[in-house]
């Protein structure tokens, strides 16, 4: 183990979390970029890019490509309200093409996702939560156990945009998949870190950083290279965009010091009704210059109270490094 992972090992700094997600390429890097630096205490998975049962599948995949040693719950198969509607066209079929995996060795809890949030986070305060596909399975915990709302120590979210969406110009997938979920989560009163498409768009890997990753020589870094390289593919194909988002571990990333991912507060609601809107994080930036040159710097929130952090800004090579150093942690 190296020094600075002893050190914080040692120091018992690493900070317990909970990783809810809908693998997914990027969710996977997620789990690899957590793992390296927190103790994940369990991978909960949701319907999203793919069915729960394939994100699932997908979880142990990367929990068994890496020798992690996670709990890993599965969650909910469906939205609250609307129906699920997958992104098989960036994930593929599967949710993780590009790599032949072996039979999975993971096992899976008996408890369902949110019987496992709900047991976990009442057994210990302090948790972070952070989520990297639709909010379903939060939301539900939060439903089941309000009381939880104040025990929790704060959740990541890779979800909405303060700027433009992906599945429409308004919204982004992980809060047009399930809507009302992500309201739940946003109007719950925990502290909430949000990492939009703003920001995740701007956190994307090309093929000479690909290279990077698979030079690294070992087996999770070549799997992560062949998945990336079908990502790739399927983002420059698909999404018209010349690198590949590594949305989610964006999530993790805005999470560590010293910060990669710069930020400001701001008040997030997400639209239920609107014809053209249902999904959008509306976020008041109309304090923030970085958005609003009129506006004074540091000048008072308008309207609501702040209730996220909204990234706003990244250091690329900065978070393209500690991707690369998670890779190299495994073998
Ligand atoms: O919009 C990007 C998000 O949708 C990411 O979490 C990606 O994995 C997909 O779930
Ligand atoms: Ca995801």
């Amino acid at each position: 183990m190296d020094a600075s992972r002893e050190t914080v090992r040692l120091a018992g700094r690493r900070r317990p979390v909970i990783l809810d997600c809908d693998p997914g390429h990027d969710d996977a890097l997620a789990i690899l970029l957590a793992a390296r630096h927190f103790d994940v205490l369990g991978i909960t998975t949701v319907a999203g890019n793919v069915d729960v049962d394939r994100t699932t599948l997908n979880a142990r995949r990367i929990v068994d490509l890496a020798g992690l040693d996670v709990p890993i719950a599965r969650g909910c198969a469906a939205p609250l309200v609307q129906p699920a509607v997958h992104a098989p066209e960036i994930h593929g079929e599967s949710g993780l093409d590009g790599y032949e995996f072996p039979p999975p060795r993971a096992p899976v809890e008996a408890r369902d996702a949110v019987t496992f949030l709900v047991d976990t986070l009442r057994a210990r305060d302090g948790i972070t939560l952070i989520a990297t596909g639709p909010l379903t399975n939060l939301a539900m915990a939060l439903r089941t156990a309000p009381e939880l709302a104040g025990r929790i120590r704060e959740i990541s979210v890779m979800g909405g945009s303060a700027t433009f969406g992906n599945v429409t110009p308004a919204a982004e997938f992980n809060a047009w998949f399930d809507p009302e979920a992500a309201a739940v989560v946003f109007q719950s009163g925990i502290p909430l870190w949000m990492c939009g498409l703003n920001v995740t768009r701007q956190a994307g890997i090309d093929p000479a950083g690909i290279a990077r990753i698979e030079a690294l020589g070992t087996r999770t870094s070549r799997a992560m290279a062949a998945l990336l390289r079908f990502y790739f593919d399927r983002q420059r194909d698909r999404v018209g965009v010349a690198s590949a988002s590594l949305h989610d571990p964006c999530a993790v990333a805005i999470l560590l010091q010293p910060p990669v991912i710069s930020w400001v507060p701001a008040h997030v609601a997400v639209e239920l009704r609107g014809e053209h809107t249902r999904g959008m994080t509306v976020c008041d930036v109309r304090h923030v210059p970085h958005f609003n040159p009129a506006a004074v710097d540091g000048g008072p929130p308008r309207g609501a109270p702040p209730n996220a952090h909204v990234a706003v800004g990244i250091d690329r090579g900065a978070f393209l490094r500690l991707i690369e150093d998670a890779l190299a942690s495994y073998p």
